[in-house]
């Protein structure tokens, strides 16, 4: 796959990158980020707010372009939301989900008024409402419904029946009137996330509609409800076999399904990959290339522990030589394996190279989303990667500057008399506030 024609992550702007940041490195085109943004939006309805889900990529420099452009941000942890705040993002425009809430995240979520926290259970939204109610606040909130059954696709489920997420529909009507009754909650809406890596927009809109009429049937039940949010899952083609997201097919849809709602209706989505994915590079060094068994194994410098999708469905396996002349002569199929000691790190299996050496560049397209943030970094001790910026005009500057071997020592005490320094209050990771 070959980068889309108006990227600034060309070969020799990559090349040049990892010569002076090194590698293993992310790049990134952030104008790319902000076009993809605003054909989202153009191409929606008035009534639907697009809030970039931070998890697919929690970079700041990311972040600020989106929050710079009049996105919001939906956060699921403190950390991300110490980003977005510092991305420039205001509580208005900041939603707040995902399970296990810990009482220092929803203390926090408060206290930095947001937009919305969406709630997972009855019990979760108890302990919302006694902190919004000691901090004399009213919360507005969504809750994530799991529904019973949904529209079955080409994505990865993520509303699995039966699985963590979300209050069962079937006690949904009973558990939305107890948080519509508790007081420091301002009960708005409802909140469904039912898959990701979707490239069908009519199955897209198929789960859309399901969502938007259980929140109907919701509503008729005389709760409060005005804000249906879809979730993200909109997916990019990793392959050249598979097909671009239809956004016009899907927004047609989405504009038709709004004409029967009520007018103080809104709908809210919260695309991660979709608007990330393609404007993200993985660039890597070769540093071995031998043959094992007659298997041909090209090692290089980030493995699993810097890009970990390729071990999951749905991720680019796509590799491409950077300098490649055409002029590179024969191609062999090779396995491109990273550093760790882990016979799962494997970048792609069976992918024909040209016959390279070490010291070559290789570069995986439409890495991020889901890249740096969702690592195993921890494993073996390797220095993070430096995540650098390409400019249109071909130059590049330092978004997050790469780790340090002894960053590894980082937080550790080897002796009780060694403690550690104690960390602010908000930076503690008990559950519960103090
Ligand atoms: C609640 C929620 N919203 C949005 C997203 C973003 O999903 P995607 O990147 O598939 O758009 C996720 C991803 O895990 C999520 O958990």
């Amino acid at each position: 796959m070959s980068a889309p024609s108006a990227t600034t992550l060309t070969g020799p702007a990559l090349e040049a990158a990892a010569d002076r940041f090194g590698t293993p490195l992310y790049a990134y085109d952030l104008d790319g980020v902000a076009r993809r943004h605003r054909e989202l939006v153009a191409a929606l309805p008035d009534r639907v707010d697009v809030h970039y889900a931070l998890k697919a990529n929690g970079s700041l420099a990311i972040a600020a372009r989106l929050a710079d452009v009049g996105c919001g941000v939906d956060v699921c942890s403190r950390g991300e939301l110490a980003v977005a705040a510092a991305a420039g993002f205001p509580g208005v425009r900041t939603l707040f989900t995902g399970p296990g809430k810990s009482d220092h995240d929803l203390h926090e979520a408060v206290a930095r008024g947001l937009r919305w926290v969406v709630v997972e259970s009855v019990g979760e939204a108890r302990r919302l409402a006694a902190v919004a109610t000691a901090a004399g606040r009213r919360q507005p909130v969504l809750v994530r419904i799991a529904p019973r059954t949904l529209p079955s696709g080409d994505g990865l489920v993520v509303a699995v029946p039966g699985g963590k997420f979300g209050v069962d529909e079937e006690e949904a009507a009973e558990a939305l009137a107890t948080v519509a009754a508790l007081p420091g909650l301002r009960l708005e809406g409802i909140h469904v996330y039912a898959e990701s890596c979707v490239l069908d927009a009519g199955h897209m809109l198929a789960i859309n509609t399901r969502t938007i009429a259980l929140a109907r049937d919701l509503a008729a039940h005389d709760l409060p409800i005005t804000v249906v949010d879809l979730g993200g899952g909109l997916g990019v083609p990793y392959g050249p076999d598979e097909p671009a997201f239809d956004l016009a097919r899907w927004s047609d849809g989405l504009r038709s399904r709004c004409r029967d709602l009520p007018a103080d209706w809104r709908l809210v989505v919260e695309p991660g990959r979709f608007l990330v994915a393609e404007h993200g590079t993985y660039v890597v060094t070769v540093l071995d290339v031998k043959t094992v068994a007659g298997r041909r194994h090209v090692i290089v410098d980030g493995g699993i522990n810097q890009l970990y999708r390729p071990n999951m469905a749905r991720a680019n396996r796509q590799v491409e030589v950077l300098g490649a002349s055409g002029q590179d002569g024969p191609t062999e199929v090779v396995a491109i394996a990273g550093p760790l000691l882990s016979g799962e790190d494997v970048l792609a299996t069976d992918v024909e190279l040209p016959r390279i050496d070490p010291g070559r560049r290789l570069a995986f397209r439409s890495c991020g989303a889901y890249g740096y943030g969702h690592g195993i970094s921890g494993f073996s001790a390797h220095p993070t990667p430096a995540e650098v910026a390409i400019e249109p005009d071909g130059s590049a500057w330092e978004m997050r500057r790469r780790g340090r071997p002894s960053a590894a020592l980082r937080d550790q005490s080897a002796t009780p008399s060694a403690t550690p320094e104690r960390t602010p209050a908000m930076d503690r990771t008990t559950s519960h506030a103090p």
